[in-house]
């Protein structure tokens, strides 16, 4: 296998995170073929779509043989989870993405909470339940807010922030007794809950190398002014300034190297992403979890602000041969605002068809999250977030501009954006 515009690719998924991840295949120079399964109706207008499902191992592994695919790229963490890399490593094929050993740190939050305490990484204090009655015993003495987690994968919504003892007493018993989150739930961590603002870190790891990726802060909460429920993320931009050069290499000592260390001496050989998220505590960055690949939306302003090929990239990483790559980052701000529908993270609804602008400007992109297209071809609404419009800028208002304008400039019935994103990091800087 030579590197020059030789390799297929496959990219396993069907958000905003990988349609930017396939435009960045699309575009390598190292790339002639790029395939996604399933794909979305925006890879398929750049890529080839195969209609199998992200977490049907088999299915995947299948296609990967049968189109002769050199490299996968792995989006979700569900696959990752359940061994698609491993699967795919045993038919000798790279991927991207930690084996099964490695996603367990997004699959558990016990086990992650075990590896942060065991190599002394500033984290929360917590405790680790499976009965209910102990875990109540527990809340009896611990001071509120507190926070209550559901150790398994849970979409994002497995975490309950409990005011007072009643509400953590709830969320403990739907969770360990009541089913709620299913197997995910039947074990809990209590937390300290950690008081500052969020951010996140990702690297991208290969054994002991890392590369530290940009600085990115997501948008949780669905409404404007970071209020409403927590969601997958409603926006995002890319440098936050909030991590300066000395605290972003206090992060590194105190956190990211020991967190690479740490699980390289467990034993596992992790390549993929490790995305650290962090609370700036008064007393310093904490950890809050690990996930195990990249986030969604802070991959789209992640990835377009790469000026090294991030399919080189990760491709060193899959061959453990990170350490030869340098990563040079470009100067510009990127932002990404993510249109929605209405009603999400709750009840939404499907099927609007959308209308978008004939033309945009260079670095502005338009990725699709849920989307699909109906049976007369028109690309249609199915999914809570429904599309991650992205612009770079020479600076953070420049961005965001661009990125509001194209915004603007697309339709449909259940529209529904926040309009502040990146609002706090302007008020700092302004
Ligand atoms: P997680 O899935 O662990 O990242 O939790 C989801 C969200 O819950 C985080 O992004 C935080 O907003 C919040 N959260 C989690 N753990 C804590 C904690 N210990 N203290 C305060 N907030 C937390
Ligand atoms: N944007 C947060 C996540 O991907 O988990």
């Amino acid at each position: 296998m030579s590197d020059q515009s030789s390799l297929t690719v496959l990219v396993v998924g069907s958000g905003g995170r990988e349609h930017t991840l396939v435009n960045a295949c699309v575009n390598s120079p190292l790339v002639k073929r790029t395939l996604a399964a399933p794909g979305n109706p925006g890879m398929a207008a750049i890529c080839e779509c195969e209609p199998v499902a992200a977490d049907n191992v088999d299915g995947v592994v299948g296609l990967a043989e049968s189109e002769s695919v050199d490299f996968v790229i792995v989006g979700p963490e569900v696959p990752l989870c359940l061994g698609l890399v491993d699967r795919l490593n045993d038919k000798g094929i790279l991927a991207y993405g930690p084996k099964a050993d490695g996603a367990r740190f997004e699959g558990s939050k016990t086990y992650t909470k075990e590896l942060l305490l065991k190599y002394k990484i500033p984290t929360g204090a917590a405790a680790n339940f499976t009965e209910s009655e102990a875990a109540i015993q527990y809340l009896d003495t611990a001071s509120f807010p507190i926070v209550i987690k559901a150790d398994g994968l849970a979409a994002g919504k497995g975490v309950v922030i409990a005011e007072d003892f009643e509400t953590a007493k709830k969320a403990v018993v739907d969770m360990i007794d009541g089913g709620a989150f299913g197997e995910s739930g039947k074990s809990v961590l209590i937390e300290e809950c950690l008081v500052g603002e969020e951010t996140s870190i990702h690297a991208i790891v290969s054994g002991k190398d890392y590369v530290i990726l940009p600085s990115s802060q997501d948008h949780k909460q669905v409404h404007e002014g970071d209020v409403g429920p927590n969601t997958g993320g409603m926006g995002a931009y890319s440098p936050a300034d909030l991590i300066d050069d000395a605290m972003m290499q206090r992060i590194e000592a105190e956190i990211v190297k020991p967190s690479v260390d740490g699980i390289a001496a467990e034993g596992i050989d992790f390549r993929g992403t490790l995305f650290i998220g962090l609370m700036m505590t008064a007393t310093g960055p904490k950890v809050l979890e690990y996930n195990t690949r990249f986030g969604d939306p802070e991959t789209q302003v992640l990835i377009t602000r790469l000026e090294t090929d991030p399919v080189k990239i990760m491709l060193a990483a899959a061959k453990g041969k990170l350490g030869e790559i340098n990563v040079k980052v470009k100067d510009e701000y990127a932002m990404v605002v993510v249109l929605a529908a209405e009603g999400y993270p709750n009840r939404y609804r499907k099927g609007d068809p959308i209308s978008f602008p004939d033309s945009m400007g260079d670095n502005q992109f338009i990725f699709h999250a849920g989307t699909k297209a109906d049976d007369a071809g028109n690309i249609v609404t199915n999914g809570g977030r429904v599309l991650g419009v992205t612009a770079l800028g020479a600076n953070l208002p420049e961005a965001r501009d661009k990125a509001y304008k194209l915004s603007d400039r697309v339709d449909y019935k259940s529209k529904y954006l926040r309009r502040d994103i990146g609002a706090k990091e302007l008020a700092r800087t302004e």
